[in-house]
């Protein structure tokens, strides 16, 4: 775009949107502007309003005030429906495919009438492959989408919206879950998407890729627009202090050292994989009192099988456990982690919380038969609801309540109040998937800190993350893992960011640099 050519006519104007829910403003009078044909980032803290404010521009929410301009016309939607109609889709923050179907039976089912739609089953299929090939987004129609890595069912849904015909497409957070090769990829596609005049909305909290793909962004603060801004003029620091309104914390190197005592150790572990694809094999890891080891890796490398072994979900093959010289192998995941271990688990809303109960039994989930909050055999509420203000407040959950249900939190705050959980409980080993994913900048800074004062008073911490900023901030020591093994163990202040991804993707092999 030049300079002087007129404003081409804004694709989407909200104006002064105003959303409540009970007891929070969510969105207090939100404007923003979003040129035909671009990439728009929208930033800002957790639960700040971004989802809210998107959910609305879909249809999915009733805005309370404002206005909702497309292209120069006014509109109201009564529902997803609606916004659909109009040109408009939605990849949410959250996953919302069927696992027990495929690709193409996901994508195309629910948009058509059922017998119409096996009718031109075929067809359906060509036209997928064929919007994949266009803008880079491969897949395989007929593969089961339990089958599928997060940057697969990423695709799959943004294929979806492209099927239905959108020329908006907003996407809250698609990157959080995807390593950098995968972010590469959907940059190029949205690029593409974008020369073809679709017009794009997306939501990150990872501020380096907003502003290498967005053409302008706006940041929200509680509700509100602070400003919009071009990438060219701002820094990943300035777009933080805009979100935050504060000074962000700088990190501090470490000059302690682990302890020599092991605290979990793995020896020669093996499990059968989700699919034959990614089964563990034979991987020993020692993670010392002390200590954090970060597991770097593309999804699907046998991550999950890792965690899953660890935590009693799956039978081991081959190899034993042992946390502080106790074999876990027989037991049971509820007395795993009632023999110490603390877990973040990799998908929040599956296995994190229970979305229709209230936080205070949030809190309670896994604990519940222990102190405080069991006393002989009875629920102590009052020692649950006081855990959970505590937590609220050390990990600042954005929460009108501690009596709210988990659904009512933003993403970004779901995830703090399970660190805070498993933080709090006091375990001598955390299993720690993906810490921050979808965190804002500001807490996680603040939990890295957490993490980093626990360590130094003893908590081993195995780090599983797609984050390599977060891997090279925290770890110890980093293991890359590669189909299913252990292919590398690296010393993260001397290793780069080029060569871990040459680890991560099988271009590099043997490190021993730890
Ligand atoms: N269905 C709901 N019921 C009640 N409160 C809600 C609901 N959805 C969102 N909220 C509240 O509205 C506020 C804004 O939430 P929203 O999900 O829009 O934040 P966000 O900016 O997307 O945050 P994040 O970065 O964590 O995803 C939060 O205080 C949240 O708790
Ligand atoms: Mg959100």
């Amino acid at each position: 775009m030049t300079d002087h050519a007129p404003e081409p006519t804004p694709a989407i104007e909200l104006r002064g949107i105003v959303k409540r829910f009970p007891g929070v403003v969510a969105n207090d009078g939100v404007n923003l502007t979003v040129l035909p044909g671009t990439i728009h980032a929208i930033v800002g803290e957790n639960g700040s309003g971004k989802s809210t404010l998107m959910k609305t521009l879909y249809g999915a929410h009733r805005p309370d005030e404002g206005d909702i301009v497309l292209g120069g016309e006014t509109v109201s939607f009564k529902s997803p429906r609606d916004a659909i109609a109009r040109g408009i889709g939605m990849v949410f923050q959250h996953f919302m495919l069927a696992d027990n179907l495929t690709v193409w039976e996901n994508i195309v089912l629910g948009h058509e009438p059922g017998s119409a739609a096996l009718l031109n089953r075929r067809e359906a299929r060509r036209s997928l492959r064929e919007l994949g090939f266009r803008y880079g987004l491969r897949i395989d129609p007929e593969e089961y989408v339990s089958e599928l890595g997060v940057g697969d069912k990423q695709r799959v849904e943004i294929l979806k919206v492209l099927y239905r015909g959108a020329r908006i497409v907003i996407l809250d957070e698609p990157t959080a879950v995807l390593v950098p090769q995968e972010v590469n990829e959907l940059f190029t596609s949205l690029r593409k998407l974008t020369t073809e005049g679709v017009t794009i909305i997306f939501i990150s909290h990872k501020l380096d890729e907003v502003l290498a793909v967005a053409d302008a962004i706006t940041v929200i603060r509680e509700g509100r627009t602070v400003g919009e801004v071009r990438p060219g003029d701002v820094t990943a620091r300035d777009l933080a202090q805009m979100m935050v309104g504060r000074e962000l914390p700088r990190p501090v190197p470490r000059t302690d050292r682990p302890s020599e005592e092991v605290a979990l150790m793995l020896d020669d572990v093996s499990v059968a994989g989700v699919s034959d694809k990614a089964a563990l094999d034979h991987v020993s890891i020692r993670v010392h009192k002390g200590e954090v080891v970060g597991v770097a890796g593309v999804e699907g490398n046998g991550q999950t099988e890792l965690l899953d072994a660890i935590m009693g979900l799956r039978p081991l093959l081959s190899g034993s456990i042992e946390l502080t010289h106790h074999r876990l192998d027989s037991m049971s995941t509820r007395e795993r982690r009632d023999a110490g271990i603390g877990y973040i688990p990799e998908d929040r809303q599956k296995d994190g919380v229970v979305l229709a109960a209230p936080l205070w039994e949030n809190v309670m989930l896994g604990h519940q038969d222990s102190k405080p909050f069991s006393v002989r055999g009875f629920v102590d509420r009052i020692a649950a609801r006081n855990q959970t203000r505590r937590i609220i407040t050390d990990y600042d959950v954005r929460t009108p309540s501690t009596d709210v249900a988990a659904i009512a939190l933003s993403g970004g705050n779901q995830q703090k109040l399970i660190v805070g959980r498993e933080m709090t409980a006091g375990p001598a080993v955390l299993i720690a998937a993906h810490p921050t994913r979808g965190v804002d900048v500001g807490a996680q800074a603040a939990i890295w800190d957490y993490i980093r004062s626990a360590r130094t008073n003893g908590l081993a911490v195995l780090l599983i993350s797609a984050d390599l900023e977060e891997l090279l901030a925290l770890s110890d020591t980093l293991l890359v893992m590669l189909r299913g093994c252990v292919v590398a163990t690296l010393d993260p202040v001397k290793v780069t960011i080029g060569e871990l991804g040459a680890y991560m993707t099988g271009a590099a092999s043997g490190g021993e640099a730890a």
